[in-house]
């Protein structure tokens, strides 16, 4: 998501550290040695094999470099379709709307009814609305031959202007209760059958996860008083997750949500304090206009509901009775996503970006290592860990600071009451630490050999402007409209490291916002988003140019908004998907044979105001069902090559 109503706000991280402000030391010893580095050309062709040759790992000594493939790339287009290379295939599997196959209803129900007359109750047991984050769980029996899989997606947010008969006329209570079933999260069971995908209906997994399903609370911030809310005096329990942007999934075969614009769903109509005012609380937030019929919205009197939501949610796709759990110990702010890497020691660690102008990456390592034997003995490894922000020098290095109580400048003296306390204000604590203030950090990707991570930052207008922060090695462009994605090693290659190297990957765009130059090579791409790598190593990007710049004169060689694969030694950049009008490209993967690849379609036909007009809902597009279908419906797609291989090879 990416306009006014979502992750391009105009709040700015108000204080005042830059990423080498008076805290920072330099390290002539780090700047001889990343030198050296770029001398050997450790961040250049063939980076894989210098880094396995300097590393000494136990990582194979020789890594082939994986290649951006045979296919054809495409054009830019601004066609109401899906287009891929030829001799592909773009299937669509699961749209807004489309029952989940919740067992106890008649078969192949609620069906989508083209007038959005669908009630809230039979929404919760439908697709919901903008498909984002997602990821394919094989199950237990899966074979390449024949793939089945519990798929987990996002659903983000709602166009209220789409999604009711008449839009947001008449707002009412029916109306706010389906806009919220419409978000949160779908498990659906798909699978391969007669040479198509399909939904599995019924399914004793189809499950649809609200802003209502009870869930629970966790963690160091579990049972604190700043969570504590008149109908949950434990503050152990909350309602609903929403906002989910990216995501994330553990090694033990678990689905993390992440809350991202969670702060436009609550009005705050009394003077905000400091900290609600850093998450961008406000009287209107993104006009979704929940709490005129839902008071637990109205911050005025339900003063602590806000610190609910912000966190990541843990989902056992594989147990439909579970209670979705709010990890605490990984902090509070708008989570893009949580990737993971697994450290030289077993423990885990997810790699976080929060995503608004001026904010952080962080990562938390947990305190234990993972039980690969034993599914169930991971059940609280998220309740214990370290967060960490980056810091990101000029120099090219980089550190991980801990946002830990007691610690440094996050002490009680300093107004930091409790390590509850610094993970509810996460953007505080990491304030006080003179972390690096990013141009939006959505997702993160980590090599699957060498472990390098990836980031995407997906533009700041507001960069180096009057007022603002100026530009910084990992930030170079003022008024950065297209974006970057940085790329950045750990030392040893261990993940759970506390200081790293780092260089800048892809500037995005024409080179720079002035349209010289550049430094990657082959199709031209803005604002990257989605980032993933396939078991390849090939580099997967989606990109999210916002509805309101969509096709502007600076963009409109770009077309609509597209997939791309990346060679990470050489930098060139492939076109493999170009998306249906007005629409955003998030959610990637695949099942484990790389054969079918599934991504999402995000808001087709969305106008620069993310609301639709309720008399025309296909002005912009009619993606997927067609002029004579109705209106356009986020969905999930899955491509495959004609003849059975791996995708993008
Ligand atoms: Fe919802 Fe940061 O994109
Ligand atoms: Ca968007
Ligand atoms: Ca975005
Ligand atoms: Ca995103």
């Amino acid at each position: 998501m990416s306009g006014s109503f979502s992750c391009k706000t105009d709040i700015a991280n108000p204080t005042g550290n830059t990423s080498l402000d008076a805290l920072v030391t330099a390290d002539p010893g780090r700047r001889k040695i990343l030198k050296d580095g770029a001398a050997l050309g450790l961040f250049a062709t063939p980076t894989l094999q210098l880094l396995v040759g300097c590393t000494g790992t136990s990582l194979p000594t020789t890594i082939a470099i994986p290649t951006i493939g045979g296919f054809s790339r495409i054009s830019a287009s601004t066609a109401d379709r899906v287009r891929v290379p030829t001799g592909y295939q773009a299937q669509v599997l699961y749209r807004w709307g489309d029952p989940i196959g919740a067992q106890g209803v008649p078969a192949n129900t609620p069906a989508f009814l083209h007038d959005a007359s669908n009630t809230a109750a039979e929404q919760a047991l439908q697709a919901g609305m903008h498909h984002d984050g997602m990821h394919f769980f094989p199950m237990h029996d899966y074979t390449d031959a024949a793939p089945r899989g519990l798929l987990v997606v996002n659903h983000e947010y709602t166009d209220d202007g789409l999604l009711h008969v008449g839009g947001m006329n008449n707002w009412s209570a029916a109306k706010v209760a389906k806009s919220q079933a419409s978000h949160g999260v779908s498990v659906v069971e798909a699978l391969l059958e007669g040479g198509e995908w399909r939904v599995q209906r019924p399914s004793r997994y189809a499950r649809r996860i609200t802003a209502n399903t009870p869930m629970r609370i966790s963690g160091p911030v579990a049972r604190s008083a700043m969570v504590k809310t008149a109908d949950d005096a434990s503050g152990t329990f909350a309602l609903g997750t929403f906002a989910n942007c990216a995501h994330g999934f553990t090694p033990w075969g678990t689905y993390l949500a992440c809350e991202e614009n969670w702060h436009g769903y609550f009005s705050q109509t009394t003077a905000l304090s400091d900290h609600e005012k850093r998450y961008g609380l406000s009287a209107t937030g993104a006009g979704y206009r929940w709490w005129e019929f839902d008071p637990r919205f109205d911050v005025t009197k339900n003063p602590n509901e806000p610190n609910r939501f912000g966190w990541v949610v843990e989902i056992d796709p594989f147990d439909p009775d579970s209670l979705p759990v709010k990890r605490t110990a990984m902090g509070r702010f708008k989570h893009e996503s949580a990737m993971q890497s697994i450290a030289r020691d077993g423990r885990v660690v997810f790699y976080m970006g929060d995503d608004e102008k001026f904010e952080y990456v962080y990562k938390f390592v947990t305190r234990d290592k993972w039980n690969a034997n034993d599914a169930k003995a991971n059940r609280d490894l998220l309740d214990h860990g370290t967060l960490f922000v980056a810091r990101f020098d000029d120099d090219g290095s980089g550190r991980w600071i801990a946002l830990q109580h007691g610690t440094g400048p996050l002490t009680t003296a300093n107004g930091f009451a409790s390590q509850a306390d610094v993970l509810v204000r996460t953007r505080q604590a990491a304030d006080a630490l003179a972390a690096t203030k990013m141009d939006r950090p959505e997702w993160i990707a980590v090599h699957p050999q060498s472990k390098e991570v990836y980031c995407s930052l997906t533009n700041n207008v507001e960069r180096g402007t009057a007022g603002k922060p100026g530009t910084n090695a990992a930030n170079p462009r003022a008024g950065n409209a297209f974006g970057h994605i940085i790329r950045w090693r750990e030392k040893n290659q261990d993940p759970a490291a506390t200081s790293f190297d780092w260089d800048m990957f892809a500037l995005a765009g024409n080179g720079d916002n002035s349209g010289k130059g550049g430094n990657i090579s082959g199709d031209l791409l803005g604002s990257p988003d989605g980032l993933w790598f396939d078991s390849h190593g090939r580099l997967w990007i989606e990109t999210d140019v916002s509805t309101k710049e969509l096709n502007k004169d600076d963009y409109g060689i770009m077309g609509n908004n597209q997939l791309l694969v990346a060679d990470t030694n050489t930098r060139d950049v492939k076109r493999f998907l170009t998306g249906p009008a007005g629409c955003e490209i998030t959610g990637i993967t695949s099942t484990p044979d790389g054969r079918h690849l599934f991504v999402n379609i995000q808001h087709p036909g969305e106008t620069p105001s993310e609301r639709s007009d309720p008399a025309k809902p296909m002005n912009i597009s009619s993606w997927p069902d067609g002029p004579q279908g109705s209106r356009p419906r986020s969905a999930t797609i899955v491509i495959r090559r004609e003849d059975g291989g791996v995708v993008g090879t």
